[in-house]
């Protein structure tokens, strides 16, 4: 018995930020976000919207395409790093939106990671007969712990809702996914504040802390090792992948991934200029622009992965 992604959907909220309106709040240019990031623009929350506004509408567009009612879902798993409330988690506020009852309901805080370790679980428990009708979520309000007066974060991260449901299979879906952490390098990207440790009482009270140039290095080590780990587990050759899907945290990670997979641009699915960095929305995101605009087809090869604060990072070989 396999998972197998049966629908997908996303949701941006309206208002868009771009470059030239961040060169108006701090000491940036365009030039400078653009090279070193290749980010545009991105969308931020409305005031008053939260996380879960903004997955709702993604997981109704998913299970629209699934052509599930949502009172079938039996379990949903919710990446996030921004959640609305302490508790109940954003999985049991988003099932009590969409009028499913009953089965289990959780968040995951792996930072940009997060959606790919609730795929992971959400996959396990379809496999072994336990969910029926999963909902995998990641929906960031990342613009709610961004210093807006810190031009090394603010210009990369933004908000935004991704979502799939997975159904249970005969033929193979998700073909493995692989996760990892690594504590040790906690310093170099965590956010300050918290409920357990307390808020800082001097502004920037909640805060994304980042030391960039670490991180990148980094990101594209373990990147690069996370993606030959999946094709080497499955024994398949970078040549046989159709797409991949990855994390949109900067252009130039990105690409340092696509050329270790011998992946030419298009046939990998960007988004960052347009989304920013969205953290755990950022691959269902891409998965769900892919899907609609009709880039990636049923039967096809895709590898996702992601990197974020822990660190955390992550596969998914998946047959659409
Ligand atoms: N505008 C203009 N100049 C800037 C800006 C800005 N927005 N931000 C930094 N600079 C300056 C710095 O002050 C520095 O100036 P100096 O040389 O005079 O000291 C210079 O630009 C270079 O700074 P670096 O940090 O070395 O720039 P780098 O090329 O590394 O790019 C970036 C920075 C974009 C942050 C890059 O390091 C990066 O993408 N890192 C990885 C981010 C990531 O993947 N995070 C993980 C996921 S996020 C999550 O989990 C929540």
């Amino acid at each position: 018995m396999y998972s197998r992604i049966v629908g997908t959907g996303s949701y941006l909220p309206e208002k868009v930020l771009t470059n030239f309106d961040l060169e108006k709040m701090m000491d940036t240019s365009d030039e400078w976000i653009r090279e070193r990031t290749g980010i545009e623009r991105r969308h931020i929350a409305a005031e008053g919207q939260t996380t879960v506004d903004l997955a709702e509408p993604a997981a109704r567009r998913a299970l629209e395409a699934a052509g599930v009612h949502p009172s079938e879902v039996d379990f949903i798993a919710f990446g996030t790093t921004t959640p609305d409330l302490v508790f109940p988690n954003c999985g049991v506020l988003l099932q009590q939106r969409l009028g499913a009852r009953g089965g289990p309901a959780f968040s995951v805080e792996t930072a940009c990671s997060g959606f790919l370790y609730a795929l992971s679980i959400a996959d396990k428990f379809v496999r072994a007969g336990e969910a029926k009708c999963a909902l995998v979520v990641g929906a960031e309000t990342l613009s709610r712990i961004t210093d807006w007066k810190d031009r090394s974060t603010a210009v990369l991260f933004a908000d935004g809702a991704g979502a799939v449901v997975l159904k249970p299979s005969e033929q193979p879906g998700i073909l493995s996914t692989h996760l990892h952490a690594d504590g040790t390098y906690k310093d170099l990207l965590y956010c300050r504040g918290g409920v357990s440790t307390g808020f800082p009482v001097e502004e920037p009270r909640m805060a994304i802390a980042m030391v960039g140039n670490e991180v990148f290095k980094l990101a594209v080590s373990w990147l690069g090792k996370a993606v030959d780990e999946a094709l080497a587990a499955n024994g398949i050759d970078k040549s046989e992948l159709d797409w991949l899907v990855p994390h949109q945290a900067n252009i130039r990670i990105i690409q340092a991934t696509a050329r270790r997979l011998d992946l030419p641009m298009d046939r990998v699915i960007c988004t960052v200029a347009e989304h920013g960095n969205t953290s755990a929305a950022s691959v269902p995101l891409a998965l769900d622009v892919g899907v609609r605009d009709g880039r990636l087809k049923p039967g096809q090869l895709l590898l996702l992965e992601a990197f974020g604060g822990g660190f955390t990072w992550g596969s998914a070989l998946v047959r659409l």
